[in-house]
């Protein structure tokens, strides 16, 4: 059968795989610095050229924002597919812009240098790439791209007959503000997929292959209180006027009561309650939280956050709210006494379902407003926003997908979702009615978003194979 010849081609050419993987996580694509702007745009072409070597005509086509700025190119292509096929019109989505690489030195090497090594004493796990965008999303894109070279190098055809768009964009990490106008303007074309596939999610574990059936969504701001019109001497002005350092944090205080729930009005009415069947399948997941908890350092006492739900029900199906950055007045070495003009905090919010991120965005204004403390004013930035989404569990596709990781990995996937945001998802679903499943092989301590990101090989090599028999699954539909 064509299929084992796919997976012995991948078998036998790994090695190779993982090279080409290194040369593209050598471009540093990181979207949200505009001065890598080029870097990303040969990352890009990099993607395109690799998907052209497939067989597939794959385009880096340009984008722009909403208010007509440049955006990062989007890498996409159609593949016909046979005149035969049946099965579903295949979306594959990825990015392959990452993260910023800061704080540069914790990392052992190069970020953009490429390491392959064998794990070290007290590591877990084996051989891994170490490297920005390793697993997020380099490395996970390149299981599809290699499959697909797979596929072409056996049958002579693109994605083995396989009727597909690829979409791979450059602008995730930073909230993929140009891609909702690309998706408006490529409509027409988009709304023909079927299902959309997404390798940009986690497993359960070590080898325990999943299959995530959702992701939260997102709604991104950032709040600067201003007070005085200069920076005041701390104390001649201390004790007599406000110090916005100290009133923005009794502000953000008050955004969780003492069960830790989110305090802002109206903030959980769309929310969609979790049901006790869901509650009850994360339960034979058997995740062990104090586990997770020990693996960042923690002790089990730290299982925190709005009471009455499990870890996992926090993470897969409660929205939350954070506080990422927080400066004012003076940070660097030494001391110095001072009153700044003002202070700023990066606020964000997971959303479930059906919360709606502007909604959230506005309701977390108005509430920050009806607190302004005596002679402050307040700055508001709305950064972007996403929403959840949760895809049906029981489609032909789905299953589809199940049966190639059982196939691929001898494994049954587990049904799984993820706290984390995948802007296109929401997109997708409100703007074309599409469904994402996702199906991704990354690892809880794969050090995402932060110095020493790894992917390990027996986690590319599953999710090449899944990718792979996915292939070889729709063609047989
Ligand atoms: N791939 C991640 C999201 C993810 C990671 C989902 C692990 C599930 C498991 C993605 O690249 C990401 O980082 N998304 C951002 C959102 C974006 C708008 C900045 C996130 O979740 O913070
Ligand atoms: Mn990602
Ligand atoms: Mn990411």
């Amino acid at each position: 059968m064509a299929v084992d010849n796919v997976l012995t081609w991948l078998e036998s050419n790994q090695d190779a795989g993982i090279n080409r993987l290194c040369d593209w996580l050598r471009i540093p694509s990181i979207s949200t610095d505009p001065k890598y702007a080029p870097e990303v745009r040969r990352a890009a072409q990099w993607c395109a050229d690799h998907l052209k070597a497939s067989g597939v005509d794959a385009q880096v086509r340009d984008a722009v924002t909403k208010d007509g700025k440049p955006g990062h190119p989007i890498v996409f292509a159609h593949v016909p597919g046979d005149l035969n096929y049946r099965g579903p019109h295949l979306l594959f989505y990825g990015h392959y812009d990452v993260q910023p690489v800061d704080p540069v030195n914790l990392w052992e090497s190069d970020p953009f240098q490429p390491v392959v090594r064998d794990a070290r004493q007290g590591e877990q796990g084996g051989r891994r790439v170490v490297a920005r965008g390793a697993v997020d999303d380099k490395g996970q894109v390149m299981m599809f791209l290699e499959a697909m070279r797979a596929w072409k190098e056996v049958t002579g055809k693109p994605a083995g007959g396989v009727k597909m768009t690829i979409m791979i964009e450059g602008e995730e990490e930073s909230g993929s503000v140009s891609l909702e106008p690309f998706v408006n303007a490529t409509a027409s074309e988009l709304r023909k997929c079927d299902v959309c596939l997404i390798s940009d999610t986690g497993m359960l574990g070590r080898g325990k292959p999943a299959i995530t059936y959702g992701v939260r969504g997102l709604a991104y701001t950032e709040v600067v209180l201003h007070a005085a019109n200069q920076d005041l001497h701390s104390g001649l002005w201390g004790g007599r006027c406000p110090n916005p350092i100290t009133e923005l944090a009794r502000v953000l205080a008050q955004l969780h009561d003492k069960k830790r729930k989110v305090t802002i009005p109206g903030f959980y009415d769309d929310v969609v309650p979790l049901s006790n069947k869901e509650r009850e399948n994360w339960k034979r997941l058997k995740f062990n939280a104090a586990a997770a908890l020990k693996q960042i350092g923690l002790q089990p006492v730290a299982d925190i956050g709005e009471t009455g739900y499990t870890a996992l029900e926090r993470e897969w199906g409660r929205p939350t709210a954070e506080i990422n950055g927080i400066v004012g007045g003076y940070t660097g070495p030494g001391a110095k006494t001072v009153i700044p003009s003002h202070a700023s905090a990066k606020v964000s919010f997971r959303l479930v379902a059906d919360q709606n991120p502007t909604k959230v965005t506005k309701a977390f204004f108005k509430w920050c407003k009806e607190r302004t403390p005596p002679g402050c004013k307040w700055e508001f930035i709305d950064h972007h926003g996403g929403h959840g989404v949760t895809t049906p569990i029981d489609s032909p596709a789905m299953r589809a997908a199940q049966r190639a990781i059982k196939r691929a990995t001898g494994k049954q996937a587990a049904l799984i979702k993820s706290g984390g945001s995948i802007p296109v998802a929401g997109m997708l679903k409100a703007r074309l009615g599409i469904d994402t499943i996702f199906m991704g092989f990354g690892l809880d301590d794969d050090r995402v978003h932060s110095p020493n990101e790894k992917f390990e090989i027996d986690c590319y090599r599953m999710g090449a194979r899944a990718h792979a028999v996915l292939i070889d699954e729709l063609r047989s539909l």
